[in-house]
């Protein structure tokens, strides 16, 4: 007869005469315990063995249930105690009775409530009885688990056959002890078993494959396949997973949008019109040189509404209003027209407020961005040539700077930040302005996350504008830090990231 090498295995192992357990057959066979109660069931189909099954129980004793086995059940200790005191002819102070049991806390009430359901004597009035009949050396519950514990670590059925079941039942209600219960395969030889041995069984030759040439031979119909091994080692795969940073996005956009905000959007490539001059910042301004900003290599920008462009033109020469002021520094055309990578997402806040892009804006308005900005920057830890920037703005009458900090408040708290700190700061377009800084939760270091201020008059008036506009842009790599505490953004980054902070961590919604 040819079989599987398994089951050959077993088969040989198994015996007429003794019941052996699969352990024992796993031992005997060197297979695994699974391997061998699936070859045992295969032999059982062809008749060969029978595989029976017994339960067992088992109880452990649990760690409270140790320290009583050691210092005695609370119960006998008070009943002890009371005896000793004389509790077994006249009622005595429960107080004295306590002490001398070395009872606390929790344990009082655990031996009140065993000694009432025991029968070992009353309490009432603040005194205790001791049943005079009660021999506190033939606690049912005490010899159960002294019998557990003396059997083995993990009491077995030998232990359990001398205690008695209502004691270990009794036990298990007072988590001194787990039950568990077990099946214990057991194998023996069939008649055709005994008879299949004494004929001989080979191992048959198996096969892995289905080849064409198995299928056309005809051969497939006499050789054993090889089972599958679902335990074998396999190479670990990873599916593909959006990154840390777009997911974070995708939630501060869920969570901006939930606060009122409409998102806007533009190119990346823009003209120095709406990236600086509508910002009021000056040409010969140090950040408009190309230490800091990537100039493109392109045609000027033709499309700029004439009037838009001269209003700016006299903000900057003349300041606006009354008693305006402009900078008294060369101004041209050309230089506004010049394309630059946007070194901020601010150009698409010009382009909103100007109604150049959704027509003229009714107040109250909002809108946002979670797009990408680009900087000549040098590379380091907290630096990067390009990142993303939260940019934002509320367009109401009579806003103030207690609305900026609300509303950063409530956009910050959604991602578990509550620690905001505001610093004054400098910016050519608002007025006031202000930093944003977070506590990093790792290091302890602050760390600024953002930069926002109320637009001022030379850059609302010429973009015709006539409420007031609270504005910010915030580091969304900075907001990631300090939500899952690394301290490089290059560990997010390029070829020095961090993979397992990259694979594991999942941002919530
Ligand atoms: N443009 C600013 C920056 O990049 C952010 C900002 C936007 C500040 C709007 C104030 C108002 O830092």
């Amino acid at each position: 007869m040819r079989l599987p090498d398994s089951q050959v295995a077993v088969l040989e192992a198994a015996s007429a005469t003794d019941e052996r357990t699969i352990e024992q057959l796993s031992e005997a066979t060197g297979l695994k315990p699974a391997t061998v109660t699936g070859a045992a069931f295969d032999l059982e189909d062809a008749g060969l063995v029978a595989v029976s099954a017994t339960e067992t129980v088992s109880y452990t004793v649990t760690e409270e249930g140790d320290a009583y086995a050691e210092a005695g059940l609370p119960e006998v200790r008070l009943y002890r105690a009371a005896a000793d005191a004389g509790a077994a002819d006249a009622p005595v102070p429960m107080g004295e009775v306590v002490g001398a049991a070395d009872l606390d806390g929790p344990e009082v009430d655990i031996a009140l409530a065993n000694y009432a359901r025991k029968g070992y004597g009353e309490v009432e009035s603040g005194r205790i009885t001791a049943d005079p009949e009660t021999d506190p050396e033939a606690d049912d519950e005490a010899t159960a688990l002294d019998a557990l514990i003396s059997g083995a670590a993990t009491a077995t059925a030998t232990a359990t056959a001398t205690a008695d079941e209502d004691a270990l039942a009794e036990l298990d209600r007072r988590g001194l002890v787990e039950r568990s219960e077990r099946a214990v395969r057991s194998v023996t030889l069939t008649d055709e078993g005994v008879t299949a041995l004494m004929e001989g069984v080979e191992a048959a030759e198996t096969v892995d494959r289905l080849t064409p040439e198995l299928l056309a031979s005809g051969e497939w119909d006499d050789v054993e396949f090889a089972a599958y091994n679902v335990e074998a080692d396999a190479p670990e795969t990873r599916g593909g997973k959006v990154h840390i940073l777009r997911q974070t996005a995708e939630r501060v956009k869920d969570t901006l949008v939930g606060m009122g905000f409409r998102e806007m959007d533009g190119p990346h490539a823009d003209s120095e019109f709406w990236i600086n001059d509508c910002l009021f910042m000056p040409q010969d301004h140090p950040a408009r040189t190309h230490w800091d900003q990537f100039a493109l290599d392109v045609p000027p920008m033709r499309d700029i509404p004439a009037d838009l462009l001269e209003r700016v033109r006299s903000a900057h020469l003349d300041g606006v209003g009354e008693d305006g002021d402009g900078y008294h520094s060369p101004w041209t055309e050309a230089v506004a027209r010049e394309i630059d990578l946007r070194g901020h997402t601010t150009s698409l806040s010009m382009r909103y407020l100007s109604g150049n892009e959704i027509g003229d804006l009714d107040p109250p308005e909002r809108f946002f961005s979670v797009e990408k900005v680009y900087r000549n920057d040098t590379l380091d830890p907290t630096h990067l040539l390009e990142f993303f920037q939260i940019e934002g703005w509320v367009m109401a009458e009579d806003l103030s700077v207690r609305d900026l900090m609300g509303t950063f408040e409530e956009f910050y708290e959604q991602f578990g930040i509550t620690d905001l700190q505001f610093k004054p700061h400098y910016n050519p377009y608002t007025e006031p302005s202000f930093e944003l800084f977070g506590t990093h939760p790792e290091t302890g270091e602050l760390i600024e996350i953002g930069n926002s201020g109320m637009f001022r008059e030379e850059v609302l008036r010429p973009l015709g504008v006539d409420c007031d506009v609270m504005a910010w842009g915030l580091a969304l790599e900075r907001l990631l830090m300090l939500m899952y505490g690394f301290d490089d953004i290059r560990d997010v980054h390029g070829t020095l990231c961090d993979l397992d902070l990259l694979r594991d961590t999942e941002v919530l919604h």
